[in-house]
């Protein structure tokens, strides 16, 4: 097989990142410029900041991509680039320099989305196999995909409020853990009880749909109401009691999905997907899923990365799925949902 080399972009959010793959499913280069430091005094991710990060960072990680992975704009076959969804501002900065490259070096040029991205990410583990099903579980979504193949994402669920990882980050704010909090409420939570007994919202209703902001009040409500009476409560049940409740969502829903959609494979993905509870109850539960294997995204590919995006691009790629100098930053970019087929 010839080699394929395309150089990848992202830039939805706060990181900036450009990376060169090889065939779709090896990194020769994944160069990830974070911003969190900028970010963290807000408390979150703030948008012109971000911006302004990437205009700044998007040149040094395209030299640093190319020479880390020892190739030239010449050996390149194609460009990829994240156009939605994310931040407007954020992701026009990568689309612009794709275009860029793309047109100066007469390149084709692929449009990716981050989600299908973040999914992606399993194929630096193993090649996917179809049909599949991915959770998919960041600081702005909460979904399950159903892929019956190549390029094709359905959505059956997705959440009707916050995100998983933005629960995180806000609970995380009220135990005084900086932004982004999620890694860190999930070491404290293997360190204490579930005494808590937060609610498991929408857990028992025929749908696939998640909802977690009932949760993040009743956590931020119990720790008020502690300190108005002057009662200290333990972090670390906190922690534990939070993420059993999100675990326990997370799991039974994707359950209940792989019981009405038969996969080979079952995705875990995105940045909340690097959380150790939900990768050990996962592994658990698919035990009784005997026909479909389990693939956690690997841990340093949870997060925001341009090598996802390279592995989406290479199989545009070889569906010719390109975009011409028009391409756009779509921020609300979203798969369609599934027709239900009874
Ligand atoms: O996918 P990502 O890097 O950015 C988005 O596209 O949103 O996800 C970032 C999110 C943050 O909310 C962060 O707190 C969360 O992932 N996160 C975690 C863990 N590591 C990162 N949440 C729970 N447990 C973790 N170990
Ligand atoms: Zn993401």
């Amino acid at each position: 097989m010839a080699r394929n080399l395309i150089l990848a972009f992202e830039t939805s959010c706060d990181e900036t990142s450009v990376a060169v793959i090889e065939n779709g499913n090896r990194i020769l280069s994944n160069i990830v410029a974070t911003q969190i430091k900028s970010h963290q005094r807000f408390g979150g991710v703030v948008p012109e900041v971000a911006s302004r990060h990437h205009i700044e960072e998007i040149t040094l990680c395209i030299q640093d991509a190319l020479n880390e992975a020892g190739v030239t704009y010449d050996d390149l076959d194609a460009v990829a680039v994240t156009y939605g969804p994310g931040l407007v501002g954020a992701l026009l900065i990568g689309v612009t320099a794709a275009k860029t490259v793309a047109w100066a070096h007469n390149l084709p040029l692929i449009p990716v989305n981050h989600i299908a991205g973040h999914i992606y990410a399993a194929r630096f583990v193993e090649p996917i196999e179809f049909p599949a099903l991915a959770l998919v579980v960041s600081g702005g979504h909460t979904e399950l995909v159903y892929m019956a193949t190549e390029n094709d994402f359905k959505i059956i669920g997705e959440t009707r409020d916050d995100a998983a990882g933005e629960a995180y980050d806000k609970i995380g704010r009220v135990l005084g853990i900086n932004y982004p909090a999620g890694k860190e409420v999930d070491e404290l939570a293997h360190q204490g009880k579930d005494t808590f007994n937060f609610p498991r919202a929408m857990d028992h209703e025929d749908n696939f749909d998640f909802s977690f902001s009932g949760l993040k009040s009743a956590f931020i409500n119990t720790v008020h109401h502690a300190d108005q009476i002057g009662e200290t409560l333990n972090k670390a049940d906190l922690a534990t009691s939070f993420q059993a409740a999100v675990v326990d969502v997370l799991a039974d829903k994707t359950v209940k999905a792989l019981t009405k959609f038969p996969v080979k494979q079952l995705i875990l993905a995105g940045g909340v997907a690097a959380n150790k509870g939900i990768r050990s109850r996962l592994t658990k539960e698919l035990e009784a899923f005997t026909n479909t294997k389990l693939v956690l995204a690997p841990l340093n590919l949870c997060g925001d990365n341009a090598a996802m995006i390279g592995a989406v691009g290479e199989e545009l790629y070889r569906h010719q799925v390109f975009a011409d100098a028009s391409l756009n930053a779509v921020p609300s970019l979203e798969f369609e949902w599934l027709e239900p087929t009874e």
